[in-house]
Order: C-alpha cells, then sequence, then structure tokens
C-alpha cells in the first residue's frame, strides 16, 4: 500500500471512532471516557504520523508552490488538537462532551483538504525511494 492509501484507511478509522464517540455521548460517562481515549488517541497518533514521519521529507522543487499548503494544514491540526484538549477537559469535570457533531464537520473538512489536495501534491514530490522509508514508518506507528 502506497502513503495516501495508508492515510486515507487510517482516515475511514478515525472516523467510525468518532461515530462510536457520538454514540457515547448519548450512554453513561464510563462509555463516553472509553470511546473518547481510544479516538483521542488514535487522532493524536494520526496527526504526529502525517507531522513528523511525513511531512519532514517534503521538499518540493518549486518550494514556493510546493510549501504554501503546509501553514494550513498545520493549523488545521492545532485547530482540531485544541479541540481534543477542550472536551479532555470536560471530561476530566465529569461534563459531557459538547459540539461533536461541530467537530466532525471540522474533521471531515480536514479530510477532503488532506485527501484532494495535500496527499496528490506529496505524492508528485516524493522520490520512490523516500516514499518507501515514509510507508515503513507508517506501519511501525499505526
Ligand atoms: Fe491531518
Ligand atoms: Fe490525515
Amino acid at each position: 500500500m502506497n502513503i495516501p492509501a495508508l492515510m486515507v484507511k487510517d482516515h475511514c478509522k478515525i472516523e467510525a471512532l468518532l461515530t462510536d464517540l457520538e454514540k457515547a455521548v448519548e450512554q453513561d460517562y464510563s462509555m463516553m471516557l472509553k470511546t473518547f481515549t481510544t479516538f483521542e488517541w488514535e487522532l493524536e497518533k494520526h496527526i504526529f504520523i502525517e507531522e513528523k514521519a511525513i511531512f519532514t521529507s517534503y521538499h518540493p522543487d518549486n518550494v514556493v508552490e510546493g510549501y504554501k499548503m503546509l501553514p494550513e494544514l498545520t493549523k488545521q491540526h492545532n485547530e482540531i488538537l485544541n479541540r481534543l484538549n477542550i472536551m479532555r477537559k470536560q471530561l476530566r469535570s465529569r461534563q459531557n462532551i459538547t459540539d461533536v457533531s461541530g467537530f466532525k464537520t471540522l474533521l471531515m473538512e480536514h479530510r477532503s483538504f488532506e485527501e484532494l489536495e495535500v496527499y496528490p501534491q506529496l505524492d508528485q514530490a516524493l522520490t520512490e525511494e523516500q516514499k518507501q522509508t515514509i510507508v515503513a514508518k507508517i506501519r511501525e506507528m499505526m
């Protein structure tokens, strides 16, 4: 499997975990906590893989065009991580997690941005050797 295929597969996994969380929010606290903990771990791991295993190897020929998407990618990741922190704080103070559907919208927009813009550009810029190294790193972490 190549990098986009592996990451799209992980996007599907994260979306399914978020659907579990939507259901768990309507149930009891312990179910919500358990489901959130799994979801949070998988999503943080995914973002870590993107930022530390994938994009550290991205060196496009056209630096001006190629780097344009990176500030947006980082900004979206920070927004997502910030929202995760807010949810974690709500759980720590034994409150219900709020606005899961708003978070889902944010996450799905981010997913589209990556799948339609970011990963295709990345795929063009990497050499076969770089791709193999990154795939090995992804497999190690997933
Ligand atoms: Fe991402
Ligand atoms: Fe992603």
